[in-house]
């Protein structure tokens, strides 16, 4: 039986790849993709969700949420995504339909799937915080949220301690963090160990196929972007390691954790806490995933990658 999720995404390029992988993974049923701003604009989120759910035609096609346009951002550090958060592909704009926003189409997702669902956060926490904060009751119909984001060790990338995600909207992150419902997260630290060098360009689907078209335009900008702004030759893909988790959970390391999210602070708003004392004062309240097997999961992202070409 293929695994419920909704996936909560910024695209954002490897928010990008991982949907492309979701939508043609057999293991998954995909049955919404919300947008959040984050990445880009709550707008230009919506757009590319959209454009990329149209382009990649999967077989079942999701619901769409449209992302809150109300939401107030931190300036970004840098912008690893390119202007259209997509490597500027300019990708024809695709309006599949008018859209409900993306909490309505979650919490009505919940209540139609009740305790079945994965909730893949991909993107900041504004989304899932607000579903809970309408109807608080929903963290019981929740299956399991899995969070790309944090920082395990305060390995940033947005400041020197804290995630880009979690940056964005730290309220957000600690409200879902708080909630009882089971959480899995997988921090930079883990995801920044899965990475790529230029032979990825190699290695994606034809060009005669809908999702190595898109990757193919998409991904070279990201190798400009960590050479120029992080000075790496290699890629990490972050939101796909996180999609990695949840399709093959068995290749991470795993620690329940007592943790919270730090929300004031100009150097620290959005920082991940771990409660490392020898007699701990806090509760457990999330799996940690503290490292990886690394070429395990490169290589699913390939088989992943080719799945999306064959589809396609
Ligand atoms: O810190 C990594 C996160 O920031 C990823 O979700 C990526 O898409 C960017 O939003
Ligand atoms: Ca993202």
């Amino acid at each position: 039986m293929p695994r419920k999720v909704i996936l909560d995404i910024d695209p954002g390029i490897d928010d990008a790849v991982a949907l492309a992988m979701a939508l043609f993974d057999p293991r998954l049923e995909v049955v919404a993709v919300t947008a959040s701003g984050g990445n880009v604009s709550p707008e230009q989120a919506t757009a590319n969700l959209q454009t990329l759910v149209g382009l990649l035609d999967p077989p079942r096609l999701p619901r769409l949420g449209a992302a809150p346009t109300d939401t107030v951002w931190p300036a970004k550090p840098f912008n690893m995504h390119g202007p259209d958060g997509l490597g500027g592909i300019d990708l024809p704009v695709a309006r599949l339909h008018s859209g409900h926003v993306s909490e309505k189409v979650i919490w009505e997702t919940f209540h139609a799937y009740p305790r079945e669902v994965t909730f893949v956060a991909l993107g900041p926490l504004t989304n899932l915080s607000r579903v809970l904060t309408r109807d608080p009751a929903i963290a019981e119909l929740i299956g399991e949220v899995v969070i790309a984001g944090g920082t395990a060790h305060g390995n940033g990338n947005a400041t020197p301690v804290v995630d880009f995600n979690f940056y964005c909207d730290p309220r957000a992150a600690r409200h879902v963090v708080r909630e009882p419902m089971a959480k899995t997260l997988v921090p930079l630290e883990t995801t920044g160990q899965v990475t790529f060098g230029f032979e990825l360009l190699d290695q994606l689907p034809a060009e005669s196929s809908r999702a190595g078209l898109i990757l193919r335009a998409m991904l070279p900008h990201t190798f400009r972007a960590h050479r120029q702004l992080l000075g790496s030759e290699g890629i990490s893909l972050h939101d796909v390691v996180g999609l990695v988790a949840v399709t093959n959970p068995e290749l991470f390391e795993r620690s329940t954790v007592a943790a919270d999210i730090e929300t004031g602070g100009e150097l620290t708003a959005g920082m991940l806490v771990v409660d490392r004392r020898t007699v701990r004062q806090w509760r457990p309240n999330l799996d940690l995933l503290t490292g990886c097997d690394v070429e395990a999961v490169k290589d699913c992202i390939l088989r992943g990658l080719a799945a999306a070409g064959a589809g396609t």
